[in-house]
């Protein structure tokens, strides 16, 4: 089990087709056994192994890969995949991710890479080696340091598997250029029953609570600022982009609510970030992370 660097997050890779390897990956984060774990590989050869490619999907790979983004796909007749990593669906999430520390480890194991974020099931995803070590200690047997995740959120997953286009997941890919390549998307609607089972409304949390939309912090608040109108950076305040940049905020939204959730601060006030470019990503995790936790006291 090695923790290494993606565009997006740090993952918590095993190889995919060991049972024993992906078991080891569960038990670390603690993750339900229900939600299956995104394949990573190195090239679209290793991706037809494991899936099947309509016209569709291989659009979006020829357009978007390595990068950002997630596709769910019917499984290969005969894929080589152990059935804990795909939670024993007929569907695998598959991705080429593009960084080249992630492509390296990817050309050496020369098998698929299955990899959830590295950090324990429902809190804040990890964006630098250090985040991992901190979350997974000893739980983990290695950390490839490859600095800051230069995206900072989450692949967009995108669902194929059905005659409908359907983001799952807003991530590190935003919407406008899938749209560009596929056309209008379908959206994940149903809350009580999400088709992609890691979907659940409190996710992504800090210890503290947040408040979202907040014009100012109260007294007892940490501020996470966004936009040149903002307070100065203090003990207290994060800016995610003076410049009001969404791109921006995403690199720094998981590192800066870490740094907040530490500052001794009762609640974290949150301001509001705008739906474009990867906004939409930021507003959803944020979203989480604000949502009633059940099960976890603070
Ligand atoms: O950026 C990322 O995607 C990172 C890096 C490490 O690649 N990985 C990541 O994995 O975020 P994870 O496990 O934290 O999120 C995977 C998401 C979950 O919401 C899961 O439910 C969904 O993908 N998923 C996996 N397989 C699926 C499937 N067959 N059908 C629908 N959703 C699936
Ligand atoms: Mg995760």
């Amino acid at each position: 089990m090695v923790a290494f660097p993606t565009e997006t997050v740090y993952g918590l890779g095993g190889v995919a087709t060991s049972d024993a390897a992906v078991a080891r990956i569960y038990a670390a984060k603690r993750r339900p056994a229900h939600n299956p774990l995104i394949v990573h590989v190195a090239d679209l050869a290793g991706a037809r192994a494991l899936a099947r490619f309509d016209e569709r999907a291989h659009s979006a790979a020829e357009a978007f890969w390595p990068g950002p983004l997630t596709l769910v796909l019917p499984q290969a007749p005969g894929a080589p995949l152990s059935r804990l990593a795909t939670a024993g669906l007929d569907t695998v999430a598959v991705r080429i991710p593009a960084h080249p520390v992630a492509r390296a480890l990817l050309a050496a194991v020369f098998l698929p890479v299955a990899a959830p974020s590295a950090n324990p099931s429902g809190s804040v995803s990890p964006t630098t080696a250090r985040h991992v070590a901190a979350d997974l200690g000893d739980a983990v047997d290695l950390v490839l340091d490859g600095g800051a995740c230069p995206v900072g959120v989450e692949s967009t997953v995108l669902d194929l598997s059905g005659p409908e286009a359907r983001l799952l997941r807003p991530g590190g890919l935003e919407r406008a250029a899938l749209e560009r390549v596929l056309g209008p998307l379908a959206q994940s609607s149903d809350p009580a029953a999400p088709r992609s089972p890691g979907q659940l409304a409190s996710h992504y949390a800090p210890r503290l609570p947040l408040r979202l939309d907040a014009i100012e912090a109260e007294p007892d608040e940490a501020l996470l600022a966004f936009g040149p109108d903002a307070p100065a950076d203090g003990v207290l305040v994060r800016n995610l982009s003076p410049a009001g940049d969404p791109d921006e905020a995403a690199r720094n939204l998981f590192a800066m609510l870490r740094e907040l959730d530490v500052s001794g601060a009762a609640r974290i006030a949150v301001m509001p970030i705008p739906a474009e470019g990867l906004g939409e990503a930021v507003r959803d995790r944020l979203r989480r992370a604000a949502a009633p936790r059940a099960g976890r006291s603070r």
